[in-house]
């Protein structure tokens, strides 16, 4: 991956100035990955690695989601002005469909049923694009310690972790150019304007953390994994690896760090949920 070496020495650009915009477009077609998912080599798996795979509950969650997110971004590309901004969130737009298309490559490799949505149509496209990238926020970062628990627990062969590598990488690049892309917005809004974008941006997280709040619940409840929505937060049951809530916290705020530390320091970074994460390995116990 061709990132862009980060300058600890630099602080961020002031958001929304003509260089912070450069920047946030170059960074995101520099570090763009070329991979076809018609061409991956899928490893042959044995039939205990195919019944662990197949049982996973979250396939038909995971194909949904990518039809949401990538009709979304695809379609909010027209919110931009900016010619260089514009194209980079088209091409986050192809990226999240090839998302899409790896799953359905993988579900119809190993022939796990799966049903294909409609096209999703947004419907207000600034808040569907703000809903989708504060979601992304979210499941990334639990993603990304979800990801090395598979990779480390050998609980699936490495050959199909490795299929996912660029896919982590790429929700790296997403958040990272969506929290700068919110921060630009806002700025340049004028300033009477920017309380009530700040509002509806709130709202639109506490909408998020409010459904993530009811799967935690549900956990806590039957203990049985949570289908449907923000399956990230149940996974880790999911995928063989013995770990405490601590346990996962640490490792994704490990994880989010390490790749985020691989990107130019000029940008912002995602705070609100790695800060999250921060305070409640503080407060929650290390047995639970
Ligand atoms: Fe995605
Ligand atoms: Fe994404």
């Amino acid at each position: 991956m061709s990132a862009v070496p980060a300058d600890c020495e630099s602080p961020p650009l002031r958001a929304g100035s003509p260089e912070h915009k450069r920047l946030l477009a170059e960074f995101f077609f520099a570090t763009h990955l070329e991979y076809d998912p018609q061409r991956i080599d899928w490893p042959r798996l044995s039939d205990e690695q195919l019944k662990r795979l197949t049982g996973l509950p979250f396939w038909q969650e995971a194909v949904s989601t990518e039809n949401v997110t990538s009709n979304t971004i695809t379609a909010a590309a027209a919110l931009e002005a900016d010619p260089q901004l514009r194209r980079a969130i088209a091409l986050q737009g192809l990226e999240e469909q090839r998302h899409a298309r790896l799953l359905a490559a993988l579900t119809a490799h190993y022939r796990i049923p799966i049903e294909f949505p409609p096209p999703y149509a947004p419907r207000h496209l600034e808040d569907d694009f703000l809903f989708a990238g504060f979601g992304e926020c979210f499941d990334s970062f639990f993603a990304f310690g979800l990801f090395a628990l598979a990779r480390e627990s050998g609980y699936f062969p490495a050959a199909l972790v490795t299929v996912f590598e660029p896919v982590m990488e790429e929700e790296v690049r997403h958040i990272l150019f969506f929290v700068n892309w919110v921060k630009a917005r806002r700025m340049q809004l004028a300033w009477w304007k920017r309380p009530a974008f700040r509002a509806r941006c709130a709202w639109i997280i506490l909408k998020q953390v409010a459904s993530r709040v009811k799967t935690a619940r549900s956990l806590g409840g039957s203990g049985a994994p949570a289908s449907g929505e923000n399956f990230t937060l149940t996974a880790h049951q999911d995928i063989g690896a013995p770990v405490t809530l601590h346990g996962l916290l640490a490792m994704c705020l490990a994880e989010n760090d390490r790749r985020m530390a691989r990107y130019d320091a000029r940008l912002l970074r995602p705070k609100r949920v790695p800060g999250l994460a921060r305070v409640l390995l503080r407060v929650v116990p290390k047995s639970l």
